[in-house]
């Protein structure tokens, strides 16, 4: 049995003051909660080591939600891996489709972030998905299996334990259409059987797969509930204390 995770992705989202607010929001909530599933936060780099702060003693695990694939030096405006573990971070998001779109960020930059991850001990929660043209153009899984190999390339299958993969269509990230729980559950289990091919039958088994897109407490339980999908990874839904611990109730 693969155990579910829940990951909040704040996206360029709240100031201190709001982010402690949410921080202690989930954190009050989750109080007196048998709760049976991961659940992992990741709000702006000015947050982060706040976020630490008030994460100790609760389950709540911490990421960021980019990085540079450097350890140091003159690029200005960049964090390290480094930087990130020393502000109390365990996961870092890779390869969000608005990293892929907006900042150009190629399958073969993303696959040096992913390595560089590992190799500072943190957790990628490494992003792959279509664009509706994609989509439509009936190309999902050759998008899919093109953005795995190459981002993936040269991980050995032991990292693979220490990694999230998130399916996210483009389509669904932030316009209220989710996949339907068929169409996630279709692709989940496409993105299982290139696992299998690429690494082995152990390590597919073990992948944890999320799903994000338009993820809300109403259509949580349902995505969740379908043999590939693993957990969610929630954009817009996590921003309300009350909405997010909905999402994670449900799973
Ligand atoms: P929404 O949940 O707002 O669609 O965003 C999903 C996402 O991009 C999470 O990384």
């Amino acid at each position: 049995m693969r155990k579910k995770i829940v990951a909040g992705n704040w996206k360029m989202h709240n100031d201190l003051q709001d982010s402690k607010n949410l921080i202690n929001g989930i954190v009050k909530g989750l109080q007196n909660e048998n709760v049976n599933c991961e659940v992992i936060v990741c709000p702006p780099y000015t947050s982060l080591s706040e976020a630490a702060g008030l994460l100790k003693g609760s389950i709540v695990k911490l990421g960021a939600q980019n990085m540079h694939f450097e350890d140091k030096g003159a690029f200005t405006g960049e964090i390290s891996a480094a930087m990130l573990k020393s502000a109390g971070c365990e996961y870092v998001i890779l390869g969000h489709s608005e990293r892929r779109t907006i900042f150009n960020e190629s399958d073969e930059l993303i696959n040096k972030k992913v390595k560089k991850a590992f190799s500072r001990g943190l957790k990628p929660i490494f992003c792959v998905g279509e664009t509706l043209s994609e989509r439509e153009g009936g190309v999902t899984n050759d998008v899919v299996k093109r953005q795995v190999i190459q981002g993936l390339m040269d991980v050995p299958e032991p990292d693979l334990t220490n990694m999230i993969l998130a399916y996210e269509p483009v389509w669904a990230i932030g316009t209220g259409k989710t996949a339907s729980p068929e169409q996630a559950q279709e692709v989940h289990a496409f993105i299982r059987s290139l696992i299998k091919d690429l690494y082995s039958e152990q390590a597919a088994g073990k992948m944890v797969i999320q799903y994000g897109g338009s993820v809300k407490p109403e259509n949580a339980a349902e995505l969740l509930s379908k043999n590939d999908i693993d957990g969610a990874l929630v954009g817009g839904a996590c921003l309300k204390p009350d909405s997010f611990l909905g999402i994670i109730k449900s799973a």
